[in-house]
């Protein structure tokens, strides 16, 4: 059998469990999907939303890129984001990074890796730079990439708040609550690093009046 046979095998059998547990199971998905949470991770295989967090179908908005980054030229995640805010009405957008993630750690290096992927680490190395005296201390490599996880987990969320989709739900609708996790791949725990309460204020620079 081929490797991907064994998904399409494994799904029959995961779809007649579902249903030998609760027979109504896929009915009830079809008709509605409210879920409370937006999950913005990184793509690693390693971190999977619903499995480490115990959640069943219809209960995480996901999307996944490479270092889980917030970019605002972004149409893919900006359209996850409006979907979820505007129409989903979730509460709380996590961003969750993981310590030893390797679009981290690439982008600490002075390696080229050609232009799409450049182009994409650029923004990680943008955060480095502003806090480079914090990182530059960390003599250790691995615990300097970890903080630089965390660091730019704590970024990403503020490029969250820094989003007129953001702003104009915190306004109207007092949500959603931005929080910045970083999943432990060497003991499975979330570590909550950062978090951005609706309507914590900015830099007045980013701060839109007219929503
Ligand atoms: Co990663």
């Amino acid at each position: 059998m081929e490797s991907y046979q064994k998904l399409l095998k494994e799904n029959k059998f995961w779809a007649i469990d579902k249903i030998n547990n609760k027979p109504d199971f896929f009915e009830n998905l079809l008709h509605v999907q409210t879920p409370e949470f937006l999950w913005i991770g990184c793509s690693d295989s390693r971190v999977p939303p619903n499995e480490i967090t115990q959640t069943q179908p219809g209960e995480i908005f996901i999307h996944r890129n490479v270092a889980n980054l917030v970019i605002n030229t972004d149409v893919n995640l900006l359209s996850v984001l409006d979907y979820a805010v505007n129409h989903l009405k979730i509460k709380h957008v996590i961003v969750c990074g993981h310590y030893g993630c390797g679009g981290v750690k690439a982008a600490t290096t002075n390696n080229d890796f050609n232009q799409v992927l450049n182009m994409w680490l650029r923004n990680i190395k943008d955060i480095y730079r502003i806090h480079r005296n914090e990182l530059d201390a960390i003599k250790d490599e691995d615990l300097r990439i970890d903080r630089l996880v965390e660091l730019n987990v704590q970024e990403q969320v503020m490029n969250l708040a820094k989003s007129s989709i953001i702003q104009r739900a915190w306004k109207n609708e007092n949500r959603p609550d931005l929080h910045g996790w970083v999943y432990g791949l060497k003991d499975g725990i979330i570590n909550p690093v950062f978090e951005m309460k609706a309507n914590t204020h900015i830099d007045p620079i980013y701060e839109y009046d007219n929503l």
